[in-house]
């Protein structure tokens, strides 16, 4: 233990002429090594020029730390209520017994709260310090949470209805939680699955448009009640089918903003959600897999330099395979098949069992792997994908009709699910990896896991309020460029904490887990005028 608390610092600071530590800024000069390439014909043949080259970056991020407010679309969900419960449960140091220990709150598995950084080598040791010592972050423990719900349930009641938390702990938080009940919601049975219209109890009424101003109207009032600096708004509500994309309707901002006048049925309610923040100029970040950012509300969210991230919360299956194939590809092994399997019983299993819906979780996670496989024209054919999969789903569970459907995937991740009731919110992923190994062995690893779902999306949700929220107090400025600027309002910087991450057009998309964190932490790194973490330890070689 001694050895672990002298490796381990609480703060820091950086002394160095690139960094100006203000009253109201933090000032950093850094310098970005990249390189150019170039393709040429030299002596008749033609090759790829690699030009190393050295750009310089300024960044300015603002570090007085605003009271956050954070309304969350689907307050009442099992994410919701964990989430609202678990911060509550931080912020007055509640402890309670289970029947192994007197366990306290904690922010495990929250990149921000209970991950570190390296800060540099100390007599011969690797010192390290919490990542969000890097730049003034919001303390989570002071978020005012607030949202909507289509189920009027109260707070304590809908973390009764999760069945996540010990007991003895929600009869501690109750009193907390009483009181909180959420907002009426956009609510659209057509986007989810039939099952989802018994809940529907708290609904707004009237026209899209109408529904829009009405979402402005709560986002208003609540930072007026609450006296918070900042809101950013996240949706965890259900999952929703993908909403088509047709030229005149969602194509662009303004068809998109006329479809909205003219009440069309085919902008989705986390779309109505979208269009009420970017107006406001809010953030928003969609925890869910359907297609939200539709063409016309990205471009309007970057016409109006509006924060917008996703799609849908990184949280297992999906994080241990963007590990798993990097670690695999990168070792020079050929994954050739993935098949994944999950079976729960929560509502959010409950309305995952319809085609419709479903099939937005098998597309956001149908992707995952395509960076890695890409990145290796050794293993891979240019344009070689590992084999087709074909999958049969069928339900087996009484309480839903059966259903058989082929896909026919020309991609290695294939996702199956089915809703059974019993296991709750502790969900089952089964995954089967195989691989061609040396002289045409194979290798099949076989994973399963099993965890509670909503304990493990609450802290990626506050990381991503807190990262997006830090995120719009950083300008920076490149060589060349006369004025600051705020990061692309597409927020890539999100990526680590999304299956299917939203960048800008024409941005590589990265799903790489390893890579993902790096550009984080070095990002924030470079915020301070430190270079990146490059591992290369060369003090001691
Ligand atoms: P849940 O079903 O318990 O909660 C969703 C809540 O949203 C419900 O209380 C429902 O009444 C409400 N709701 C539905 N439509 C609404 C609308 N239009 N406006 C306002 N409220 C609405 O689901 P859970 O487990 O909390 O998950 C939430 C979302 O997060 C799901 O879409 C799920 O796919 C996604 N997700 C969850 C992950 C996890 O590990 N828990 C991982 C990745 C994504």
């Amino acid at each position: 233990a001694d050895q672990i608390g002298k490796m381990f610092v609480e703060k820091f600071r950086v002394e160095s002429p690139n960094v100006r530590y203000g009253e109201e800024e933090i000032e950093a000069v850094y310098h970005y090594e990249t390189t150019d390439l170039v393709h040429e014909s030299r002596d008749g043949a033609y090759q790829w020029i690699v030009r190393p080259k050295r750009v310089r970056y300024d960044f300015k991020t603002q570090t007085r730390v605003p009271k956050l407010g954070v309304m969350l679309v689907g307050w009442g969900g099992n994410n919701g209520s964990t989430l609202t419960a678990g911060v509550i449960a931080n912020r007055e140091g509640i402890s309670w017994v289970t029947k192994d220990k007197v366990q306290q709150a904690d922010y495990f598995g929250s990149l921000t709260q209970a991950s570190t950084i390296r800060v540099g080598s100390y007599n011969g040791e690797e010192i390290y310090a919490p990542f969000k010592s890097l730049l003034p972050m919001v303390n989570p423990d002071d978020i005012v949470f607030g949202g909507w719900d289509i189920s009027n349930m109260n707070m304590a009641d809908a973390m009764g209805r999760a069945k996540v938390l010990d007991i003895d702990l929600q009869k501690q938080l109750r009193p907390y939680m009483e009181s909180m009940v959420p907002l009426p919601g956009i609510f659209e049975p057509d986007f989810v699955a039939a099952n989802q219209g018994a809940r529907a109890n708290n609904v707004i009424k009237g026209t899209k448009s109408e529904q829009v101003q009405q979402i402005i109207k709560d986002i208003r009032e609540f930072k007026e009640q609450t006296q918070v600096d900042k809101v950013v708004v996240l949706w965890t509500a259900n999952t929703e089918r993908y909403s088509n994309v047709i030229v005149g309707l969602n194509d662009t901002m303004e068809n998109l903003m006329a479809s909205l006048e003219k009440n069309e049925t085919e902008i989705s309610p986390s779309t109505l959600y979208g269009i009420a923040c970017v107006l406001e100029n809010v953030p928003y970040i969609n925890g869910s897999p359907q297609n939200t950012f539709v063409p016309g509300l990205i471009e309007m969210a970057i016409q109006r330099n509006s924060l917008i991230g996703g799609d849908d919360f990184k949280s297992g299956q999906t994080k241990m395979k963007s590990v798993l194939v990097e670690f695999l590809v990168g070792a020079g092994i050929k994954p050739t098949s993935i098949v994944s399997y999950n079976h729960l019983g929560n509502n959010d299993g409950m309305n995952l069992s319809a085609p419709q819906t479903f099939r937005s979780k098998e597309i956001s996670k149908s992707n995952v792997v395509d960076d890695m496989v890409s990145s290796n024209g050794i293993l891979y054919e240019p344009g070689e994908h590992p084999d087709h999969v074909i999958v049969i789903k069928v339900g087996f569970n009484a309480q839903i009709p059966l259903i058989i459907y082929w896909t026919t995937l020309q991609n290695p991740s294939v996702a199956l699910l089915q809703y059974v009731p019993y296991v709750g919110d502790s969900k089952r992923a089964m995954d089967e990896y195989t691989s061609e190994i040396f002289m045409g062995g194979r290798s099949t690893i076989v994973l399963h896991n099993t965890c509670e779902d909503s304990l493990l999306a609450a802290p990626i949700i506050l990381d991503l309020v807190l990262l997006a929220e830090l995120s719009t107090r950083i300008q920076l400025k490149e060589e060349g460029e006369g004025k600051f600027h705020s990061f692309h309002p597409v927020s890539a910087i999100l990526s680590y904490l999304t299956k299917a991450p939203l960048v800008p057009p024409s941005t590589p998309v990265v799903n790489a887990l390893a890579k993902q964190r790096a550009m984080l932490e070095n990002i924030l790194r470079a915020c301070v005028g430190l270079a990146p973490e490059n591992n290369m330890n060369l003090e001691y070689k």
